[in-house]
């Protein structure tokens, strides 16, 4: 014997565990002794026993009372036991197989057949225990090589998708001044159309790959999600047919989550996406919803749409499955979720009947203004976004620091060094920004002369001015204007970040 077994024997007859000890000391066992049943749960308890002699006729608890409890615990439920018995009768036997004994011995015993016995039960329970770590083993080694191929599977993708993201560039931006070039009738056009339609395709898939394969990448960051769910919705409204109503339910005290804004975003657009995508034939209702439910913040997209049948339920979040026809779908859109909310340590269900519609309901976990503290250098929870913002500011340094900062925190940044530059962009896409924050002294046009010309352009879109400390006329300049959210420089993270959410959510509540 390679390890001492260990054997628990319970009697209530001292001369039987006498004559046990005897018979089996010799063979090398380890022996532990209970009188009773109460005993010989508690013993079993304390020291997992390789096997266990139990005796039937016991004062206080029967041995198949004993071997029930033993069976019901599940450490112990696995332990061998012998019942040793008197009762020689078939339904003492049946029972006691019936309470989970694996052999019946009856009093008065043969020696040498117990020994036998013991032995090979003991040896069974050796390879048993054996095949157990090694399949436990081999299940660990799986993981591990699986978890080996996804990163090598992502760093690959990621490298992919990085690459052929600057392929499609080119082919956007050269057919889309084709298109510009070619007269207004040209049957050419159509075909080039096509061919963006495609392009913005594939940057779609590229950008869920991106997604999947920088999960490690996350910058989280405590965020008042309602912000972004707004953003998201509001970005989603211009492809969604007028035969969808959409609505939202944003609980403005839901609270904040340590989340990617990035990310978030994209959650939200895939399940909006998805629900409205269902009822495109028929039309119908979309509601987005926001509340705290207990520890958690409760996300759901509600659809009223043609609902998912069972067999369709399994596979819905599996890469690249899609019941859109071809060309119509990646089917990424769902494990791009999936694995957000995962690295986010959330939970998502889903509730559909068919013909009916379908609930996405996303848990994340809230944090509470303590364990926020910790995430946070300053100590305050500072909140992102994932609006679009025009910077501009002719220091190269200070903007691209700025950019990095606002990008951290989720924001879509567009940095110009040049005014007149900026104003071009802004001009050709007065839409395309919730926000402006510019320096003011800057060569060319100074930075209110470029609010001036973009409150022309737009007259509602927010500004906000950053000025020096010997540029205090300004303030009262521009306030005449009409704004009045300014920044002294050099402006710290804290105060840019504030003052940008202040005013965005001031605009979005107009
Ligand atoms: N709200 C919904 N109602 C009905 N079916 C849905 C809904 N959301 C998802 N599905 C089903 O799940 C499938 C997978 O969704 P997923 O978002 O992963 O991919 P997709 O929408 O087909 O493609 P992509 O997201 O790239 O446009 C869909 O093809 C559809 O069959
Ligand atoms: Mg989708």
């Amino acid at each position: 014997m390679s390890e001492k077994h260990k054997i628990l024997i319970a009697d209530d007859e001292p001369f039987v565990r006498e004559a046990l000890e005897a018979l089996l000391f010799s063979e090398g066992y380890d022996l532990v002794f209970a009188e009773n049943g109460q005993e010989a749960l508690e013993k079993a308890a304390e020291l997992t026993p390789d096997l266990i002699l139990l005796d039937v006729m016991m004062p206080d608890m029967d041995g198949f009372k004993v071997c029930r409890h033993l069976r019901a615990n599940q450490h112990l439920a696995e332990v061998p036991i012998i019942i040793v018995t008197a009762l020689d009768d078939r339904d003492s036997r049946l029972e006691g197989i019936e309470a989970g004994a694996d052999d019946f011995i009856t009093k008065p015993f043969d020696r040498h057949e117990l020994r036998l016995r013991i032995r090979t039960i003991t040896r069974l329970n050796r390879y048993r225990n054996l095949l157990e770590e090694r399949i436990e083993k081999e299940n660990l080694e799986n993981r591990l090589s699986q978890a080996q191929k996804m990163e090598a599977i992502g760093t690959l993708a990621a490298g992919i998708a990085h690459d052929f993201n600057n392929i499609l560039f080119p082919i956007l931006c050269y057919t889309e001044i084709s298109i510009d070039s070619l007269p207004e009738e040209s049957d050419i056009r159509g075909n080039l159309e096509e061919v963006v339609i495609a392009t913005e395709r594939a940057k779609k898939l590229v950008d869920q790959i991106l997604t999947f394969s920088r999960q490690d990448k996350l910058q989280k960051i405590p965020l008042e999600i309602r912000f972004v769910v707004k953003e998201a919705v509001k970005l989603m409204l211009s492809s969604v047919p007028p035969s969808v109503t959409v609505s939202e339910f944003i609980d403005k005290n839901c609270g904040t989550v340590l989340a990617d804004p990035t990310q978030i975003h994209q959650v939200v657009m895939n399940l909006c996406t998805n629900a409205w995508h269902a009822m495109s034939d028929k039309g119908g209702e979309l509601k987005v919803g926001l509340t705290a439910e207990n520890e958690n913040m409760k996300l759901t997209v509600s659809d009223t749409g043609e609902g998912i049948d069972k067999a369709t339920l399994e596979r819905i979040f599996d890469p690249y499955f899609t019941t859109k026809k071809v060309g119509g779908g990646t089917g990424m859109g769902l494990s791009v979720v999936h694995g957000i909310i995962e690295s986010h340590n959330g939970k998502i269900t889903v509730d559909s009947t068919v013909g009916k519609g379908t609930v996405f309901s996303v848990y994340l976990p809230l944090i509470t203004s303590e364990s926020a503290v910790s995430e946070t250098i300053s100590g305050e929870i500072l909140s992102g976004g994932s609006e679009r913002i025009l910077l501009v500011d002719d220091d190269e340094q200070i903007n691209i620091m700025l950019q990095k900062t606002l990008e951290n925190y989720g924001y879509h940044v567009t940095a110009h060094k040049s005014s007149p530059e900026a104003l071009h962009v802004f001009d050709s896409g007065p839409e395309n920004f919730d926000l402006v924050v510019t320096n003011h002294s800057m060569p060319y046009m100074t930075g209110i002369r470029l609010s001036e010309e973009i409150m022309k352009i737009r007259s509602g879109i927010p500004i906000i001015l950053c000025t020096g400390f010997g540029d205090s006329d300004i303030k009262e300049k521009a306030e005449k204007m009409g704004i009045d959210n300014f920044l002294m420089k050099p402006v710290p993270n804290k105060q840019l970040l504030n003052t940008i959410r202040k005013v965005l959510d001031e605009a979005d509540s107009c």
